[in-house]
């Protein structure tokens, strides 16, 4: 090596340690500290609770896909590299001579790996900054075995799959869950990998008021892109330039990522529910349907509009699009807490019913999942369809509801209503004595989309 490359490294290391480590995108190490204390709160004595992170997926050759954390990981510690095990104790053992009773096992600092993908977390920043005070190497993870004494029963969420076993890399997940494995037969550990996925669930399926404020912001942002599309779109623009222009704002406004692929589906395309492709050119008959939501510090918005790519509803377009709005309507006024969680689906499901029949599109009484096969509602958090129990709604749970008809070409009704994709999708927080829509300020009845797209972009100008 010359002295201009050493000195080179030098200057990387330097600017290196001025940069935070991207594996601290959280919502601050005190909450993720609450959730491990209520997470162990719930474990029962002598059994540890280990939650191992995501494998990294291979897109093509040496290129990976964009890492996504395993949201139980980062629910519990705010982490987000791979090659990681939070391992949680409900009783203290002693660990390289520290009683605790929880640790973090991290790949740790590696300068030339860092060279090329960015800072990681050092197991001398980590404890200060995750406020977890053990922390140790994956590649040393069977140093776990001498403090595993008083433990009985193991519990995990799953064991990860598709792994590739990276043979030069000790601190690999393969080679953690192999040493995992051996650890739980040298020691007859009880392995139960079913309890403490519905634990993490319980927990996730209600949010705090750190969780509130942050999907607020994704919900914000989300919004923000909503009506940016909205004033974007005109006849002849193509499905990835209203997606561009969608997510252009998300990432403008500092999301970090979309919360899923964004649905962006014109004309017949609107009638496919998870259509992504958006590729097709729209006509200026056509209606956009819009489902497109912004990730923030983890957390998932999911928002649906759906506009008239001339920026006028024809008169077929209004007739179903009012009775989506009145079954969506209808709907989030079901949500309070104590309700069932399908209540809001049959309410849209019986205005929807009997909508379709009065145009005669549907029969008296027949199944209205001809033409809105899906269910209203899911949690949303850290997951878009996040984990929940589908029990009674509970205050701080949040939910979409999201009514939809969908009309195929072809199907057994005057053609006139073929390829009306319509679906409607607000964010809801059940609060102590009803509900409050996160997103309820995007508009979304047909006066005010309509006065909404005659609007110049507003992001998407020259400066
Ligand atoms: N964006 C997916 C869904 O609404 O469930
Ligand atoms: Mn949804
Ligand atoms: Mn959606």
């Amino acid at each position: 090596m010359n002295k201009i490359n050493i000195l080179l490294l030098f200057a990387i290391a330097a600017y290196l340690n001025e940069v935070q480590a991207s594996s601290l995108l959280n919502l601050g190490a005190e909450f993720h500290k609450g959730r491990r204390e209520e997470l162990r709160s719930r474990l029962k004595d002598s059994s540890a609770a280990l939650v191992f992170s995501y494998p990294e997926r291979n897109r093509s050759a040496d290129i990976n896909y964009e890492y996504h954390a395993n949201p139980d990981l980062y629910y519990l510690t705010g982490f987000t590299e791979p090659n990681s095990v939070l391992v949680l104790m409900k009783n203290d053992l002693i660990f390289n001579g520290i009683r605790t009773n929880e640790i973090l096992f991290i790949r740790g600092s590696n300068p030339e790996k860092e060279m090329w993908d960015g800072k990681r977390l050092s197991l001398k920043d980590a404890p200060e900054l995750l406020k977890i005070n053990a922390i140790a190497l994956t590649q040393n993870f069977e140093k776990i075995e001498t403090a595993f004494l008083g433990i009985n029963k193991v519990c995990i969420t799953g064991i990860p799959k598709g792994l590739i076993d990276k043979k030069s890399d000790p601190a690999d997940l393969s080679n953690l869950l192999s040493k995992f494995m051996i650890l739980v037969d040298s020691k007859s550990l009880h392995l139960d990998s079913y309890q403490l996925g519905k634990l993490i669930r319980q927990m996730r399926e209600v949010k705090t008021e750190e969780e509130i404020k942050i999907i607020q912001k994704a919900v914000n942002i989300t919004m923000e892109g909503h009506k940016e599309m909205a004033r974007f779109i005109k006849p002849g623009i193509s499905e990835f330039q209203v997606e561009a222009a969608g997510e252009y704002v998300f990432k403008y406004l500092g999301a970090e990522d979309v919360a899923y692929p964004s649905i962006c589906g014109t004309g017949q395309n609107s009638v496919i529910l998870h259509y992504h492709t958006n590729r097709d050119q729209s006509k200026p008959q056509d209606l956009i349907l819009l489902d497109m939501g912004a990730q923030y510090k983890g957390y998932a918005a999911d928002i649906t509009r759906t506009f008239p790519v001339s920026g006028k509803f024809s008169a077929e377009q209004k007739l179903i699009y009012n009775i989506v709005l009145e079954a969506q309507l209808s709907a989030i006024h079901q949500c309070k807490p104590g309700k069932a969680f399908m209540e809001p689906h049959r309410e849209a499901q019986k205005i929807i019913q009997k909508g379709l029949a009065d145009l005669g599109i549907l029969q008296q009484g027949e199944d209205p999942s001809k033409y809105f096969p899906h269910g209203t509602s899911h949690y949303l958090g850290l997951d878009v369809h996040d984990p929940g129990s589908y029990g009674r709604l509970e205050k701080g749970m949040i939910i979409t509801i999201e009514p939809g008809i969908y009309i195929p070409y072809g199907s057994q009704c005057d053609p006139k209503w073929w390829s009306i994709g319509i679906r409607i999708e607000d964010d809801v927080l059940i609060t102590e004595t009803g509900h409050q829509v996160l997103s309820g300020p995007l508009p979304k009845d047909i006066e005010a989309i309509e006065k909404l797209m005659e609007e110049k972009p507003v992001y998407l100008v020259d400066k």
